[in-house]
């Protein structure tokens, strides 16, 4: 039995979590929108077409916030193209993905759809082939009350209240050779300055996100970020990070290793905006917007066979297994862990693209990663403590991976304390202990753990429960000091509250 310890104080805070580091993506990208949200016809839709078993899902997830409409599709959308009446609304070709988008499902539906589903819109505008006029034009359309033109239409549109929309990414990957309208740093930092700067001129109540690195290994990484906010410091609020993480090796302990990556990835983009914030010698901080990030990669060969121009076909569907939940674990205790810069997180996907939520024609089912996710987002919301977490580590090639990857989140209006912990060790279970004197009379109320003997296990809509969590694991609080028993490769969640 391998044996880690967890140090905590109650006065060492890190911050309290932002919710909107539980945020996710719907980009009209395969089936996220058409047959994922939306699907006029289908038994399971409301009067708008929207799909009510999607929306229950998602609220159970409890998203604060979704990013739409992308991604990389954003870079070529003209959203006047996805508002008014249905009829008049062109057929495009996107260059991004190489489908044909309907426009049939616009932002007008999307902020009807976020109302349903209990979340807020995090809206990206076109920096690629578009620019700051049409960013502008766009936030009059959303947040302009009336007596404009872009507000009126709206209004004639059938929305006579403002949206209301509070933060905005400025474009999406623009550092990416692969985006409509790429740009080199200093082309995109001037491009965000002027669009940023209309932008709040227009409404100063709202956020904006700049354009980070596409992944960590872009060639450009670091001086993008560098030269990006040396232009448009003054007008953004946060800087992006995206990655995707993969086992092509079928290597498992080097997969669950990534959460070290993500780690080092997130340090090296605060250094980065606080060495301009030197420079600059501002007050101001930048703070960080990890608006993609998931596994993926099972889906790659099978999108390379994808016959081109067609209406939302099944792209980027990746159907998730045991080992990919235990990396989603991970993954949220390293954002958490960051929870003084990190503020706004998304998982990306939401449904059916790169999801914790598939849809079908019959139903509506839960992949593994959703389960994770789910008891972070309900539990985990409170303040992160700062955690010394003493565990035996493993060589991997990121160098040195704690078995124990661990957070504790302390509510104290409710009196509450979530432990999420995943050991990583694929033959041992982990005996780990916390000294909780410091709160006194709280025992343990829950101990969930999601484990499964094959870590390649998945679930599909006809075994829809192969991957499931369930309450029950060892743990106690005696003497004041929580032990418990993390079983080998498992996912765990002990929820202690006041007696
Ligand atoms: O989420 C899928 C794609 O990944 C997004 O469109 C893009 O921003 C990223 O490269």
């Amino acid at each position: 039995m391998k044996k880690a310890s967890i140090v905590i104080d109650k006065d060492f805070i890190v911050d309290r979590v932002d919710p909107r580091i539980y945020g996710s993506f719907i980009e009209h990208l395969g089936r996220a929108v058409y047959e994922g949200i939306y699907q006029p016809g289908s038994p399971f839709a409301d009067e708008q077409g929207l799909r009510k078993d999607t929306i229950d899902l998602v609220r159970e997830l409890n998203v604060p916030i979704v990013r739409y409409p992308g991604g990389n599709f954003v870079s070529g959308f003209h959203w006047e193209d996805s508002v008014g009446p249905k009829e008049e609304r062109p057929s495009r070709v996107d260059l991004a993905w190489n489908v044909i988008e309907t426009n049939q499902f616009g932002l007008n539906e999307f902020s009807d759809w976020a109302k349903k589903a209990n979340t807020d819109v995090m809206m990206a505008v076109n920096l690629g082939t578009r620019g700051p006029e049409d960013a502008k034009n766009l936030l009059e359309y959303c947040n302009f009350n009336k007596g404009s033109y872009y507000s009126d239409l709206r209004r004639k549109h059938g929305y006579a209240d403002p949206h209301n929309i509070k933060l905005w990414c400025l474009g999406n990957e623009m550092d990416g050779p692969w985006q409509m309208g790429h740009k080199t740093a200093y082309e995109y930092g001037r491009t965000a300055a002027e669009a940023g700067r209309l932008m709040k001129m227009m409404d100063p109540s709202i956020e904006l996100v700049a354009c980070g690195s596409s992944f960590l290994d872009m060639p450009t990484f670091a001086q993008w970020e560098a030269t990006v906010l040396e232009e448009c410091y003054n007008q953004v609020d946060y800087l992006s990070l995206h990655q995707y993480y993969g086992n092509q090796e079928n290597d498992t302990p080097n997969f669950l290793a990534s959460s070290v990556g993500m780690d080092r990835f997130i340090s090296s983009v605060v250094s980065i905006c606080d060495y301009v914030q030197a420079k600059k010698r501002g007050k101001k901080k930048i703070n960080l917007s990890f608006d993609e990030w998931n596994v993926w990669y099972h889906s790659n060969e099978a999108d390379q066979k994808l016959e081109k121009w067609v209406q939302a076909p099944h792209q980027l569907e990746d159907v998730y297994n045991f080992e990919d939940a235990l990396l989603i674990g991970s993954l949220l205790i390293t954002l958490l862990r960051h929870a003084d810069r990190v503020k706004i997180a998304c998982l990306a996907q939401l449904v059916n693209v790169i999801a914790p939520i598939m849809t079908s024609d019959t139903g509506a089912w839960r992949q593994t990663i959703f389960y994770p996710f789910f008891h972070a987002s309900n539990y985990a919301r409170g303040t992160v403590l700062n955690t010394l977490v003493k565990s035996p580590v493993y060589d991997s090639r990121f160098g040195d991976a704690p078995y124990l990857d661990s957070v504790l989140v302390m509510n104290e209006e409710e009196e509450s304390l979530t432990v999420l912990a995943v050991n990583k060790s694929l033959d041992e279970d982990m005996e780990i202990t916390c000294d909780l004197r410091q709160f006194a009379g709280y025992q343990v109320v829950e101990h969930i753990t999601m484990s499964h003997d094959d870590m390649k296990a998945v679930n599909t809509q006809e075994d829809p429960d192969q991957v499931k969590p369930v309450s029950g694991g060892v743990s106690k609080v005696e003497s004041g000091v929580l032990s418990a028993v993390l079983g080998k490769h498992s996912w765990n969640v002990i929820r202690l509250k006041k007696a």
